[in-house]
């Protein structure tokens, strides 16, 4: 995976999957049950190591995500963050202007203390990973905080949010400032602690209306990027700005720095994305719904993507295979293994 973030050339594309563990796996929800719950399995270094180290065990994948959540940022922030089973997660809203304030007050650097246990077990699972393979650290996106700061998520459209981002612009701005100095720590402290690449996750970003894309979007990655950049962090980078439009990846193109690599959701034509910014490392997007189908299904349309994929000389370079988008509960194991193999042997 390092080596195509690199711009190299290789026989195959390096491959994982999003949320490549948990809820499809049977181990998975043993060792959760034990914990005690989610954030707690997050928090508990041990417990956090053995869930990422999991879908390795089973497929031979490229890379491991460590097991911790986006909502970490505003739960060290001293957000109330609570993930029922069934329920999703639920997050202390801040439309309160008091509420706001006490937010704002917050130093973004405390993360690094409270989110101790994520970088312990970030060292943990470097230290029990092959050389070979690559440790990816992320953070939720600004933007995408918010939308769980201002509306809940399962609803996924944000219309308090936009309203505040119209209404009061100046205290938006204030709000994803302080949201992306907290993520610059969170993602400085993982790569610190062995963390290859960084991978931010801004999962309503196709819900930014065209009028506040540069502040929702542009200047919150532009200012995460320059900030670690400062720092000398030398990772690789994934920015997954989630169904943005055409004209968005261009813009994203134009301003962000060139190590920078973009997943590429299920609902974007990456074949013609691929065409667009010829020169970007393009992440995705087999869409996760084909791994609750059977094998033959799965394996059609993954060598659809590699068929469209694959340089003029057989090689590949650029891409970095993955899904669109969260592997689903529902995901067949014997199915994933199927398009693993593929990819691989
Ligand atoms: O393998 C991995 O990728 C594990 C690490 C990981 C989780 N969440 C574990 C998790 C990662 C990278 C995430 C990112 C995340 N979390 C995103 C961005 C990616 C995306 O899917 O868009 C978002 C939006 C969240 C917020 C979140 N966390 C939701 C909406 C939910 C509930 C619904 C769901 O999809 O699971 C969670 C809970 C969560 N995060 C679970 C896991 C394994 C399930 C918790 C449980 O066991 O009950």
């Amino acid at each position: 995976m390092l080596e195509t973030l690199q711009g190299h050339k290789t026989n195959r594309p390096p491959l994982w999957m999003m949320r490549q563990a948990g809820r499809y796996l049977p181990e998975y929800h043993q060792v959760r049950n034990q914990a005690g719950g989610f954030l707690q399995a997050c928090y508990t270094p041990d417990v956090a190591t053995e869930i990422t180290l999991q879908p390795l065990q089973r497929f031979p994948l490229d890379a491991a995500i460590i097991f911790s959540d986006i909502l970490v940022i505003p739960d060290a922030l001293g957000i109330d963050v609570q993930f029922k089973k069934g329920y999703g997660p639920r997050v202390e809203h801040v439309h309160d202007a008091k509420r706001r304030q006490k937010l704002l007050q917050t130093d973004p650097a405390q993360v690094i203390e409270q989110l101790s246990a994520v970088y312990q077990a970030i060292g943990q699972t470097r230290g029990e990973l092959n050389a070979d393979k690559t440790l990816i650290g992320f953070s939720g996106a600004p933007w995408t905080l918010a939308a769980y700061l201002f509306d809940e998520g399962p609803s996924k459209d944000t219309p308090n949010l936009r309203a505040f981002a119209y209404q009061e612009p100046q205290q938006f701005e204030e709000l994803l400032t302080h949201l992306a100095q907290a993520i610059a720590h969170h993602l400085k402290a993982q790569a610190d602690a062995g963390a290859n690449v960084l991978m931010l996750f801004d999962s309503w970003a196709g819900l930014v209306p065209p009028n506040l894309i540069n502040q929702a979007l542009l200047k919150p990655y532009k200012l995460i990027y320059q900030q670690l950049s400062d720092w000398g962090i030398e990772t690789g980078q994934v920015l997954f700005s989630r169904n943005v439009r055409g004209e968005t990846y261009t813009l994203l193109d134009k301003e962000l720095p060139q190590n920078v690599a973009f997943g590429v959701g299920h609902t974007t034509n990456l074949v013609q994305l691929r065409q667009q910014l010829p020169n970007r490392v393009l992440q995705g997007n087999l869409d996760p719904a084909v791994l609750m189908t059977n094998v033959d299904t799965a394996l059609a349309h993954v060598d659809n993507l590699l068929t469209h994929m694959k340089n003029n000389d057989g090689t590949y370079s650029n891409w970095v295979f993955n899904l669109g988008h969260g592997i689903m509960p529902q995901a067949k194991p014997e199915v994933v293994a199927a398009v693993v193999d593929r990819i691989t042997l």
